[in-house]
């Protein structure tokens, strides 16, 4: 899809709607009253009969009788003005951008929503609603073979902005919103797309085109090497599997000097069955979403090299199948990890944990000054925090807080779990020294306590995106049904806010 910056009013912007924001309880704005106007006050009216009232994501479309250059308007609730924030922004993009698809209109034109508001940039305002539209207009059809019955694309979206200072950072907001919204869209692609396809091999492959296509290192390591190396634990999930695990690990050199990296981690179970702790059926389907984690790993990698981030980066995935056969391991078998500790596999399906322990080891070879690692790791996450936010795990209260501050300014929720010790006890195995499940209660802390096992010193955060990943119910605003994409704009926001620290930091 196309977008445009256009300088000039929005009464001479000739598209097939135009949207209008309007703020609950409040008088047109600017645009609108002068647009009004020219159509006689058919938005007053509206108005006057509280057919339309402005509330949060409402929408009304309204005819100008070609009194004005656009043939159709379509009114956007914007809520209380004292209550706008960029993700409501980002939503009331992303509805009006999807009524717009059902309306089956091919284009639109918009003034920036939020416009004005003292606490936000009209920078933020644009990326934030091209994120919304771009997230919003996403949709998964690859499989769908007869074409016809396909919903309509809208094909171009132009922001109109009356005053010429604000075009570059209007430019600004949306090259950096497409950048970003769409590398969101490939990893929900990733997600979406079944196990058949979207194997430990592919995910290697997609980090081989992003290497080559913005000049990463790439570094894929075999089943030979993983045993050479003693990666008991991910090759121990990788037994019952015909599907050749891969280790993948891509380093993007963003920063001049040779700095101290950042670390992503991503589980990538590309299917989780269970293995011999065999998941009952019902779902199950959807567990070619277990490799969220390390889709988003990729994705931010991408974004991070397209946007030429001044830091350096290391991504690891650690990929593999989770099956049940008659090679695949038992539960009560031992593996030594790479880090040397020994794990008593109580639950073939607590396969996640086994796959970072080995990640996590290994990503200490770069010595990164912050490890942040994403995983649909535990049920027990949806069950406390539902759909709305990922858990947040950490070791080290500066590197919580950032990511806190990335969450809060890019409304991907996170919320803190604690890692206190007296856990600790349901872990220990009689004849290991871990076990790799803790029982029911508390079961994403134990989970995180585990891995927290293999983190060493290192700065270390856990973010549990199982509740996160996946939208089952209905669509949101800008969140389709199906694969998220969860935590990736959370991640490229922690890397820019890092960025800029260092750079004032060197000054
Ligand atoms: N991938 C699952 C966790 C999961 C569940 C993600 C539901 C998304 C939605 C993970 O590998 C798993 O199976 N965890 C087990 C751990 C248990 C056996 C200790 C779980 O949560 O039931
Ligand atoms: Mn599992
Ligand atoms: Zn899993």
């Amino acid at each position: 899809m196309e977008f445009k910056v256009q300088r000039g009013p929005l009464t001479k912007q000739a598209s097939e709607v135009l949207i209008l924001g309007h703020y609950e309880g409040e008088g047109l704005l600017p645009e609108a009253a002068s647009i009004d106007k020219a159509i006689g006050g058919k938005i007053q009216e509206v108005l006057a009969s509280e057919e339309f009232t402005g509330k949060f994501l409402q929408t009304l479309l309204l005819r100008t009788d070609r009194k004005i250059a656009s043939p159709r308007l379509l009114l956007l609730g914007l809520g209380k003005r004292s209550e706008v924030t960029l993700d409501r922004i980002r939503q009331a993009a992303g509805r009006a951008a999807t009524q717009i698809r059902e309306m089956k209109f091919g284009q639109f034109a918009t003034q920036i929503h939020g416009k004005g508001l003292p606490r936000i940039a009209i920078q933020d305002l644009a990326q934030a609603m091209v994120e919304g539209v771009v997230l919003g207009l996403y949709q998964f059809q690859v499989y769908k073979t007869d074409r016809q019955t396909l919903p309509k694309e809208v094909r171009e979206c132009t922001l109109v902005e009356p005053d010429e200072k604000k075009i570059v950072e209007i430019q600004m907001g949306v090259l950096r919103g497409r950048t970003i919204a769409e590398a969101v869209n490939y990893v929900r692609d990733l997600c979406n797309t079944p196990s058949n396809v979207v194997t430990p091999s592919r995910l290697a492959e997609e980090a081989k085109k992003i290497a080559s296509d913005y000049h990463l290192h790439l570094n894929v390591l075999e089943r030979s090497d993983m045993e050479r190396l003693g990666m008991g634990a991910l090759l121990g999930v990788a037994r019952g599997t015909v599907e050749p695990p891969k280790f993948i690990v891509l380093e993007y050199e963003g920063a001049k000097k040779r700095g101290r990296p950042v670390a992503l981690i991503g589980k990538s179970v590309t299917f989780d069955s269970g293995g011999i702790s065999l998941k009952p059926a019902e779902n199950m389907e959807q567990m070619k979403y277990d490799m969220s984690g390390g889709a988003t790993v990729l994705g931010t990698m991408r974004v991070a090299a397209q946007l030429k981030l001044p830091l350096n980066i290391v991504g690891i995935l650690p990929a593999t199948d989770n099956m049940p056969s008659g090679t695949a391991m038992h539960p009560g078998d031992v593996v030594t990890t790479l880090s040397g500790k020994t794990v008593e596999v109580i639950n073939t399906d607590a396969e996640g944990r086994l796959c970072l322990a080995d990640a996590l080891a290994y990503a200490q070879r770069y010595e990164p000054m912050a490890m942040i690692d994403l995983a649909t790791l535990t049920g027990a996450c949806v069950v406390a925090l539902g759909h709305h936010a990922m858990a947040l795990f950490g070791n080290d209260p500066k590197l919580n807080a950032h990511v806190q501050k990335a969450s809060e300014e890019t409304g991907e929720r996170v919320w803190p779990l604690p890692l206190w010790e007296e856990y600790y006890d349901q872990i220990k195995s009689e004849i290991a020294d871990l076990k790799n499940t803790g029982g029911r209660p508390g079961g994403s802390i134990t989970a995180a306590l585990f891995l927290k096992q293999f983190v060493g010193e290192t700065p270390w955060v856990h973010l549990d995106i199982a509740g996160t990943s996946w939208n089952g119910e209905r669509p949101r605003p800008y969140v389709p049904k199906g694969s998220t994409g969860t935590g990736l704009r959370l991640l490229v926001q922690y890397l820019t806010n890092l960025a800029k620290q260092q750079k004032s930091k060197s000054r």
